[in-house]
């Protein structure tokens, strides 16, 4: 009994070690005509070696996705088919077939590369032509190469470009091409543009800056802080941006640093071209360089003034008492 027992593990150990042949797999090629929407497949036939072999495919170096359009076939004990039923920009890849027995393995690779499955490429725009108030004026995206289906996509600035106001309008021309038209210029039409066309592989996108002739950077009327000045009173100033056009961005900064409205300061935008800057009750922090930035498309303009109340500087002047001032400030 353990002899018989013996003899067959000896049997198979001798099979393996004489009779049994690692596999060696035909290379294959994906052939023919490759683009989109149609059908293609590859065999992977073992050419020698010793069955039972196993099978294996691999996209990228990884299992074969499970995908409706994805179909492996065992056609007899030697040979494997992969099918690809609709080509598409996800289909391009390395395919791989790997095949191993008792004895070892094999592996082939071809690369899937569709025809026409390309970014998308645009030509560069520019707005041209008169620029002016009230005008309208347009610019062309154009995609020049890459497959479609295509999305276009506008932005001003970074911003999805709204039409709800009317302002613009997106047309397609045809399959590659959309216009953007802005149908009345005025101030708030400077700015820079940016067309992004995405296929099923890819995006790209070009940009120009629309810039008004005789649109104008702010200029901002200087202002003081005036009256009396002291610990308890009220104060404010107004930045008046006396020429420029609108739409403008209003900043405050105290000694170079961005003031945030908090209890006690308050900054109010009065009209389109006038912010109020106001301080509830002096005290010795409100001393300091105040400035009112303010920009448009165009350019900025800066003014400041210094706020420094009249009873700290005979503190420190004389330095009749240490109070806050000199705590931090200590005289030399
Ligand atoms: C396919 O394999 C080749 C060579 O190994 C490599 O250069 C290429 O980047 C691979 N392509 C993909 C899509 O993985
Ligand atoms: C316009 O916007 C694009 C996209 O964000 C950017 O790459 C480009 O530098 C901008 N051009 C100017 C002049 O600001
Ligand atoms: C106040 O700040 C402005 C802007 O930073 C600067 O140009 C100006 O010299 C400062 N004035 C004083 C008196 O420090």
């Amino acid at each position: 009994m353990l002899v018989e027992f013996a003899f067959i593990i000896l049997v198979i150990n001798i099979q393996e070690i004489l009779g049994s042949k690692a596999p060696r797999i035909k290379p294959f090629h994906f052939s023919g005509e490759l683009s989109m929407g149609l059908r293609t497949g590859v065999m992977c036939i073992v050419i020698d070696g010793d069955p039972p072999f196993d099978f294996k495919w691999l996209k990228d170096g990884i299992s074969l996705p499970e995908k409706s359009e994805l179909s492996v076939k065992s056609v007899d004990e030697f040979t494997s088919t992969m099918s690809i039923k609709n080509l598409n920009a996800d289909s391009n890849g390395n395919y791989t077939c790997r095949v191993s027995n008792s004895a070892g393995w094999d592996e082939k690779t071809d690369v899937l590369n569709l025809k026409g499955a390309n970014f998308p490429k645009i030509k560069p725009f520019s707005f041209s032509g008169e620029l002016r108030e009230g005008l309208r004026t347009n610019v062309m995206c154009s995609v020049i190469d890459g497959e479609p289906p295509f999305d276009f996509q506008w932005f001003k600035d970074n911003q999805p470009l709204s039409q709800e106001k009317g302002q613009y309008s997106v047309q397609p021309f045809d399959e590659f091409t959309a216009i953007l038209t802005i149908k009345k210029l005025d101030s708030a039409s400077n700015g820079n543009y940016t067309c992004r066309v995405t296929n099923a592989v890819g995006s790209d996108q070009k940009s120009d800056v629309l810039s008004m002739k005789g649109f104008k950077a702010p200029q901002i009327k200087p202002f003081h802080f005036s009256g009396e000045l002291r610990t308890g009173l009220r104060t404010g100033v107004p930045c008046i941006v006396a020429e420029g056009d609108p739409p403008f961005d209003f900043k405050w900064l105290k000694d170079g640093v961005t003031l945030q409205e908090k209890s006690g300061l308050t900054i109010k935008l009065v009209d389109e071209f006038t912010s109020m800057l106001s301080i509830k009750s002096l005290d010795a922090e409100s001393n300091g360089n105040y400035t009112c930035k303010v920009s448009n498309s165009a350019g900025w303009d800066e003014k400041s003034d210094v706020l420094n109340m009249k009873g700290e500087a005979i503190i420190k002047d004389e330095a009749l008492s240490c109070g806050y001032i000199c705590e931090r400030k200590p005289t030399t």
